[in-house]
């Protein structure tokens, strides 16, 4: 808890999670008197750092795809390679325990930086009282203080949406929380929502054993990704046993009897389903409740997200928003980073502005799935000409090397001027590919640049080489 000699800071950032971390470290880099507010608490009532990202998101999520891929790996894989193993047996409890420890490590190490920028952790739930001031409230000790600043960051990030008629219970009936802390594989599983976080989460109990169902309203498979990457990864989905329904609403659910019966509308009326679990993963929402007392007058939009302009700035002076709080970019951890340090040094006098058109997106799923700028169908509704180059993983020596051949590298450049206009990776670790993409983009590079730059032999970054040179012809 904070002292009262201490309520005076340059920053009070709101929020521990990657966007508000990010900035609270540079803002005392910077040499500013940084105060860090989070009330995350884990499961025995410590303070974890790290947000939902960390806690309750992708960092959780791939070190249960981790396990999940040795696992089916050994079921599944090792016979090729010459490998027998006569039992496998899989203990979920220690598997979730494992996911725990990795996050209390980083948790632990982010709070040693806190210490290290001699930044005050307050653990606490934080409100804006205005332009100035925020009341903490501690639970714990069941006091409200205020506490003042010069300037103030808002980065308590977002939270899974609530279905209409279906309660989550987080027994039968889950969030995406709730999802990565299962502690018995369930025979059948029903995902609401084929997104990112569903996708991710069909990737891993599907892989530990459980036949996955997911229920996608949309007609389109990833609408948002790629049409060639997502025809393909829909393929290969598929064909890892998830069953996909596309064009499928669903309208209730409920727990009846210790299993989820629910509903959902598709082309031919309404179906029923009966699970073992049901995840629901159909979206997040900015946490902009109750953030700010009325009297503050925090401009908000009618979905709750907080209104900044471009350089972070909310309607109230010397009162910033980052992460996936606004809806300046795609609700993602590095952009919500990047905005942490670019708020931290505006607010220091300097002001190198973000650029959201390189931003990289990646679905961990197994293939993963890696893009940065824009998609075919984009710039074809667009009217842009353009140039495509594609280059199967199975024509990858590393790929066949390892036995990873599903997937592709596509780039896509201007027909004017050989500009590349985006880049869209399927395979294992395209997560890592796509930096050379990326660094590629931010340097404006052509895809000559590209075939000309040399890469080492066996890599799978020779297949985004290659993608180039196919550009040539
Ligand atoms: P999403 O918007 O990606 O997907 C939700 C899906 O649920 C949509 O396709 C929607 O059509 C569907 N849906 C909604 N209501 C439905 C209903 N009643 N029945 C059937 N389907 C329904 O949202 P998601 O997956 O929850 O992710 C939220 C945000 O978090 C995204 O912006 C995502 O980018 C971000 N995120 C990013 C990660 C990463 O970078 N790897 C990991 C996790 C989340």
């Amino acid at each position: 808890m904070a002292h009262k000699n201490n309520s005076h800071y340059d920053v009070i950032v709101v929020g521990a999670g990657p966007a508000g971390f990010s900035c609270a470290i540079r803002c005392a880099q910077l040499g500013l008197k940084t105060a860090c507010i989070d009330n995350w608490l884990n499961k025995s009532g410590q303070s974890q750092l790290g947000g939902a990202h960390l806690n309750a998101g992708s960092i959780a999520s791939m070190t249960l795809l981790e396990s999940a891929k040795i696992y089916h790996q050994l079921n599944h894989d090792i016979a090729k390679h010459g490998i027998y193993a006569e039992t496998i047996s899989l203990n979920l409890p220690q598997l979730i325990k494992r996911k725990d420890k990795i996050i209390a490590d980083i948790s632990h190490n982010m709070a040693n930086s806190l210490a290290h920028y001699h930044i005050d952790h307050i653990q606490a739930k934080a409100r804006l009282l205005n332009a100035q001031q925020v009341e903490i409230i501690s639970a714990e000790k069941q006091t409200k203080v205020v506490l003042n600043a010069k300037h103030i960051i808002l980065s308590t990030g977002s939270s899974p949406i609530k279905l209409e008629n279906v309660q989550v219970d987080n027994e039968y009936i889950i969030n995406s929380i709730g999802a990565l802390s299962l502690q018995e594989i369930p025979k059948k599983l029903a995902i609401v929502g084929a997104g990112v976080v569903g996708l991710e989460l069909a990737s891993i109990w599907n892989r530990l054993g459980a036949k996955t169902i997911l229920l996608e309203a949309q007609e389109d498979f990833l609408s948002v990704v790629d049409q060639q990457v997502s025809g393909e990864a829909y393929r290969i989905f598929t064909q890892q046993g998830l069953d996909i329904r596309l064009g499928a609403r669903v309208i209730a659910a409920k727990t009846i009897n210790k299993k989820v019966c629910l509903d959902y509308q598709d082309q031919e009326g309404t179906q029923s389903l009966r699970v073992d679990k049901l995840i629901v993963a159909c979206g997040r929402k900015p946490n902009s409740m109750l953030l700010a007392a009325p009297e503050a007058d925090l401009l908000l939009d009618e979905n709750g997200y907080v209104y900044v302009d471009k350089n972070c700035r909310t309607n109230l002076p010397g009162v910033y928003a980052i992460g996936d709080l606004t809806l300046h970019g795609p609700m993602l951890a590095h952009k919500g980073i990047e905005e942490g340090v670019f708020v931290a040094e505006f607010i220091a006098g300097q002001c190198t502005p973000i650029n959201y058109e390189n931003l990289p997106s990646v679905i961990y799923t197994g293939p993963e799935i890696a893009w940065v700028g824009q998609t075919e169908q984009d710039l074809r509704a667009a009217g842009v000409a353009i140039k495509v180059g594609s280059f199967p993983l199975n024509a990858n020596v590393r790929a066949l090397a390892t036995g990873k051949t599903d997937g592709m590298v596509k780039i896509i450049t201007s027909a004017a001027n050989d500009k590349i206009l985006g880049v869209h990776i399927m395979s294992t670790l395209a997560s890592e590919l796509i930096a050379e993409a990326v660094l590629a983009m931010e340097f404006s590079a052509s895809s000559e640049d590209l075939s000309r730059t040399i890469h080492a032999r066996p890599t799978l970054s020779e297949a985004i080489h290659d993608a180039a040179f196919l550009l040539k012809y």
